[in-house]
């Protein structure tokens, strides 16, 4: 039986077709409640995008653990035969909601697990550093990605202007320039948690972790010329290569892995442990597969259950914590003042983003609180309370991190080594690989101003004197074809 269709109070609605008019040549009528309900939601349909990563795709799933890191943490997520409902959303960082999904970008991998203890939310991206080590410095960097003030297009200049004033970004950009930079489908990538995390153990131990989901699909690529052509045909292609995958039964898998150093030896290591724009030797610190996650269900509707979706590094449940990273620091505060923003301050109780287990807590009114007081008794509204039934503390404390220091604004660009990363990135790759990054690298340096692409090839000689050679005959290369073009 089809149902009947209503106001937003619930009136049945008789005509869905036409206005209310004074006659088929009059004006219509003030009292068209029914029109006028229709044109203010229209003018409401669109909330604010994302301030980066506004272009998404999105679906659901579950993360199994098969092994035991028991020693390392107690978080109920992360014990052995556990199995957890979660959501993920993949995006690209620079384009907006509209933008082409096969551009070259670093892609986001953000991931909200329901745990029994509250929302676990690792929001990471397919590179395992980042551009940055100072969390001050993304919004300059963000504003170089996207568009210039007065041409409003985007401007190379202002990327490589940046990067040549900040070599910690060389190793994300050799990423951004690889292969990496620009996978086929949302499938065809690996995810890291980027930061260095915290996991604890009922014994009060801490242990420092590197979260990586490693695809089961395989790594696919599309070379720029590749992407341009599969832009042309459409500009929906990882929407429609996750979406198709999952409605054909073909659920996408990514397996759990993690890097674990005791908490006391991030003093010793030779590298700073906590620095987003390196990585931890696998030679040094193994990888141990700990699970893996499968997507397998769409969204039913996409705005309520991934534009709505708001995933933050804040999110985090006993076990597992943060750590010094500065970055890590930051987004602590970044993500949940955005989604204050952008959805509300009750955004934690939209369908998608409220937790599966209890929640009680003494926050107050605010837009869109449609659940009341959540204390668990309507007279606690204020504590300490001796209302027996209300809300108390309880569970596992964190334990203490040790912290010393003279509390200033240190130079993180003093003494720090922001080539040997990189330089051994390319010296990774084969010689196939290593003419693409070139070629990618020249291409993304097309109309900039030669003083700022001298100052930055400083830096990539500083990594390797093979790579700015590389650079420079692609560049070559490039003027030919645009002189033999002419
Ligand atoms: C200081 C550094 C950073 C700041 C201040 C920052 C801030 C933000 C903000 C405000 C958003 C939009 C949130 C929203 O409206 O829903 C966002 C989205 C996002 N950021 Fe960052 N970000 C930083 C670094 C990073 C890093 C290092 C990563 C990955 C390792 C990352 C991954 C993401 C992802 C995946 C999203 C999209 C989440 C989604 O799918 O909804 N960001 N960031």
């Amino acid at each position: 039986m089809s149902k009947r269709l209503t106001t937003t109070a619930g009136a049945p609605i008789t005509d869905n077709q036409n206005s209310a008019t004074a006659g088929e040549r009059g004006p219509l009528l003030m009292q068209d409640y029914q029109l006028l309900e229709k044109l203010a939601h229209q003018n409401r349909e669109r909330i604010p995008e994302r301030v980066v990563h506004a272009k998404g795709w999105g679906a659901i799933g579950t993360l199994k653990i098969t092994g035991d890191i028991s020693a390392y943490t107690c978080a109920k997520v992360l014990q052995p035969g556990t199995e957890t409902p979660m959501l993920a959303r993949f995006s690209t960082v620079a384009g907006e909601q509209g933008a082409a999904d096969h551009e070259r970008d670093v892609r986001g991998f953000a991931l909200k697990f329901y745990t029994e203890e509250g929302n676990w939310d690792l929001v990471g991206n397919n590179t395992p550093v980042f551009f940055l080590r100072d969390p001050y410095k993304f919004p300059d960097f963000i504003h170089t990605q996207k568009r210039h003030p007065k041409t409003n297009l985007r401007s190379p200049t202002a990327m490589w202007d940046y990067w040549s004033l900040s070599p910690e970004a060389l190793h994300q950009v050799t990423i951004l320039m690889s292969d990496r930079g620009l996978p086929v489908s949302p499938m065809h990538m690996n995810g890291y948690g980027s930061h260095t995390f915290g996991l604890w153990n009922e014994a009060g131990e801490r242990f420092w972790v590197k979260f990586h989901f490693k695809t089961q699909q395989g790594h696919a690529h599309f070379t720029n010329s590749e992407a341009a052509e599969v832009v042309g045909q459409s500009r929906e292609g990882y929407q429609e290569q996750l979406f198709g995958a999952i409605e054909a039964g073909n659920f996408p898998k990514w397996t759990l892995q993690i890097q674990i150093m005791p908490e006391t030896e991030a003093e010793k290591t030779s590298f700073n442990p906590f620095d987003l724009t390196k990585v931890w030797p696998h030679s040094d610190y193994p990888v141990m597969t700990i699970g893996e996650f499968e997507l397998n269900q769409n969204p039913e509707n996409y705005f309520a259950e991934i534009e709505n979706a708001a995933f933050s590094p804040s999110n985090t449940v006993p076990g597992i914590g943060a750590s010094p990273d500065k970055v890590l620091q930051a987004r602590i505060f970044s993500y949940a003042d955005a989604h204050r923003y952008r959805l509300g301050t009750h955004y934690e109780s939209l369908p998608v983003n409220a937790p599966k287990c209890p929640v009680h807590h003494y926050h107050k009114d605010g837009t869109m609180n449609a659940l009341g007081q959540r204390s668990g008794h309507t007279d606690a509204y204020y504590e300490p309370n001796s209302i027996s039934e209300s809300a108390k503390e309880g569970g596992l404390q964190e334990p203490p991190l040790k912290i010393s220091g003279d509390a200033d604004r240190y130079n993180h660009r003093d003494g720090n080594d922001d080539y040997s990363q990189p330089r051994a990135l390319h010296d990774l790759m084969d010689e196939n690989q290593r003419t693409r990054l070139y070629a990618n690298t020249a291409e993304a340096m097309a109309g900039v101003p030669e003083d700022i692409i001298s100052r930055v090839l400083v830096h990539y000689d500083l990594i390797s004197p093979e790579y700015g050679a590389g650079i420079r005959s692609a560049r070559s290369k490039l003027s030919e074809m645009h002189d033999a073009a002419d």
